[in-house]
């Protein structure tokens, strides 16, 4: 159908730009690669990279789909004509990045009508690329991505993150610090994006955050979901920037519904 030329055509273009913004990033990094400037607090950094690769991915999608709108962390916004609008974060994990850790990923969406019908998340340190169409599985290169069967809550590991503002961290700690003697053990991995995919692909068994933006999850969420995971925001709502949860059916439930318990998303 059309659909799923369009979906075939929006893999190819994704595939591509993230490949390129990730040899860029990995083989472009700066030895002294410093912050270059700050955004909400003093601990929210963007490095020139960020801006490069934001500008690269741009460049590649206008060329391809010129009137397709775009939205990036670093500013893109463009509105567009088509009805297709891409989200991308062209450093996730900008933090690891900076410091040469290698959890950091090239994340790029497609969505239309308000649906997400291509999701690519590539990681270069990792040498791992993950990719999902809406309704044609998830994969991890060219094997098929599957979540873990879901263990009890008290034997999930589980992923999660924090945001950049102070008082949003405590919170989010005190949270974690409740959480913590009742599951298997909790990852602070520095990137959303690979966070979802490690649900995709049951490295971890679920993940959950408070405060992520569109372009930290849109493509991840359908990778997981491609995968088997469920994915969603607090008990009976979708996933939103309010909260993210993504886990296989059994444990998903259990652990939206802790969350709730333990407040989550209040300040
Ligand atoms: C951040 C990462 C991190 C998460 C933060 C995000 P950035 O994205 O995904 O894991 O905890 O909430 O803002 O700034 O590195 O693109
Ligand atoms: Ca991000
Ligand atoms: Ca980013
Ligand atoms: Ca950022």
């Amino acid at each position: 159908t059309a659909n799923d030329e369009l979906k075939a055509e929006l893999l190819e273009i994704a595939l591509d730009a993230a490949h390129r913004a990730g040899a860029f990033l990995r083989d472009g990094r700066p030895e002294d690669l410093g912050v270059a400037a700050t955004k909400s607090s003093a601990v929210d950094v963007v490095t020139e990279m960020d801006i490069a690769s934001e500008k690269l991915i741009t460049g590649l999608l206008a060329e391809a789909r010129p009137d397709d709108g775009v939205l990036g962390e670093e500013g893109a916004d463009i509105k567009g004509s088509s009805g297709v609008q891409w989200v991308i974060d062209p450093i996730d994990g900008t933090v690891n990045y900076l410091y040469g850790l290698p959890s950091w990923a090239v994340s790029i969406a497609a969505r239309k009508d308000g649906e997400t019908l291509v999701g690519v998340v590539h990681a270069p340190m990792r040498a791992e690329t993950y990719r999902a169409v809406l309704g044609g599985g998830a994969f991890v290169g060219d094997r098929p991505a599957r979540v873990r069967p879901a263990p009890d809550l008290g034997l999930a590991l589980v992923g999660t993150g924090f945001g950049y503002l102070a008082d949003r961290r405590t919170r989010q700690a005190e949270v974690v610090g409740r959480l913590i003697a009742q599951v298997r053990d909790i990852r602070r991995g520095g990137s959303a994006a690979i966070d979802l995919c490690d649900v995709a692909t049951g490295r971890l068994d679920a993940y959950y955050e408070r405060g992520l933006n569109p372009w930290d999850y849109a493509a991840g969420d359908l990778i997981a979901r491609e995968a088997g995971a469920l994915t969603g925001g607090r008990p009976g709502e979708p996933l939103s920037p309010e909260l993210t949860v993504a886990a296989p059916p059994g444990l998903f439930e259990t652990l939206q519904s802790r969350l709730d318990e333990l407040g989550a998303w209040h300040d």
